[in-house]
């Protein structure tokens, strides 16, 4: 079965690939859509609907986006929607800054990662959600993940998302909790036992 990933952040496919290992997944350079997708909404489920719906009518292809991003509870859910260019700029250090900044001195340095995923699946539309609550730290540490990991601990645990493995990641992640959800429900759709299933 393929299914067209509408993403070009390198960070989101690595962490999305070992998790739909049975699909046949498409990227974008392998259909050969090369343009930027706009992402001009207020709404996580919005913007990824945007993204899967361009890439729907490109393709003719089953399609799935992911629209993400990290809310701070003490910046009023900041930056969100706008997490991929908080700054200004599509710059993940100066991104991450930013934040660092904006907490000097906060208590509260409270924050999630929210992913909507937005499949378009033989013409119907789905959403799939996925959470992960943590706390910002004072200073950046590790040097896996992407985006806002360096600054972010996940709850029970010590080290931030750029510390932990990619294994632990997608096991607690907003991410990786929306694509099991997603994964189950195509399973379900194709209504087979184990010898058939996706993953
Ligand atoms: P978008 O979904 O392409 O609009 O961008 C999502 C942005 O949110 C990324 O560019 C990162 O800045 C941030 N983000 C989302 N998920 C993660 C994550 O798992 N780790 C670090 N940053 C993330």
């Amino acid at each position: 079965m393929q299914l067209v990933i509408a993403s070009n952040n390198k960070g989101k496919i690595r962490e999305i690939a070992p998790l739909v290992a049975g699909l046949e997944v498409l990227s974008l350079q392998d259909i050969g859509f090369t343009a930027d997708i706009p992402e001009p909404y207020f709404t996580f489920e919005e913007n990824a609907l945007a993204k899967a719906s361009a890439i729907y009518q490109f393709s003719g292809k089953n399609t799935f986006a992911d629209d993400s991003g990290i809310c701070v509870n003490a910046l009023s859910g900041a930056p969100g929607v706008i997490s991929a260019h908080y700054s200004g700029e599509r710059d993940d250090e100066k991104n991450l800054q930013l934040i660092l900044t904006e907490l000097k001195g906060a208590d509260d340095r409270s924050a999630y990662y929210k992913a909507v995923i937005c499949l378009i699946w033989n013409n119907e539309v789905y959403y799939f959600e996925g959470v992960c609550n943590g706390q910002i730290t004072d200073k950046k540490t590790g040097a896996g993940g992407f985006g806002y990991d360096p600054i972010f601990i996940p709850d029970g645990y010590t080290q931030t998302f750029a510390e932990l493995s990619l294994e632990i990641k997608n096991q607690i992640s907003h991410r990786g909790k929306a694509v099991r959800k997603m994964v189950a429900f195509l399973n379900e759709q194709l209504a087979v036992g184990e010898e058939n299933s996706v993953i």
